[in-house]
């Protein structure tokens, strides 16, 4: 009887679970959350981490044609994203584990900056990504994995 109880419990708080906290926007089976304030490169990854995510590392052209979207709705004109060429000139990599990025949508020219330009943006009026100067002041997004899968 009280095992019956207990699954019936965790069967409610399951249902009725969220799968992204308030503020955060589900996409495919990830939650995001957006900046109101334009900050440094360093300040985004660590306003992320302290919100336990990271700054967003975009996989694939859907997921960056999404976050355009919402860029644009929000007024965003350049967006950090998680990508660093900061230890190896030209070698672009995600900042929460360091691996190479495995979908890239520069510009045309971009990246063109060589070390004064180690941080990667997007740039929403061309629709596309350049590099940038990492202390500069740009809007940003944090992502992380949905409790459950939306
Ligand atoms: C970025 O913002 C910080 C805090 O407001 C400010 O101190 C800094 O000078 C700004 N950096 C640039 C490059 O505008």
């Amino acid at each position: 009887m009280k095992l019956v109880f207990c699954f019936f419990g965790l069967a409610t708080v399951a249902s009725t679970e969220r799968a992204c906290d308030n503020g955060w926007l589900p996409y495919r089976n990830h939650c995001y959350w957006f900046s109101s304030n334009p900050a440094t490169f360093h300040y985004a990854v660590d306003t992320c981490s302290e919100r336990g995510s990271n700054l967003i590392e975009i996989r694939d052209a859907a997921e960056d044609k999404w976050v355009l979207l919402q860029s644009l709705i929000r007024g965003f004109s350049q967006v950090w994203i998680g990508l660093t060429d900061i230890v190896d000139e030209g070698i672009y990599v995600y900042p929460s584990d360091g691996a190479k990025s495995v979908y890239l949508n520069w510009n045309i020219g971009q990246p063109s900056g060589g070390a004064g330009e180690n941080c990667a943006a997007i740039r929403t009026p061309f629709q596309k990504w350049h590099d940038f100067p990492c202390s500069n002041n740009v809007s940003y997004i944090c992502k992380k994995p949905a409790k459950h899968f939306v």
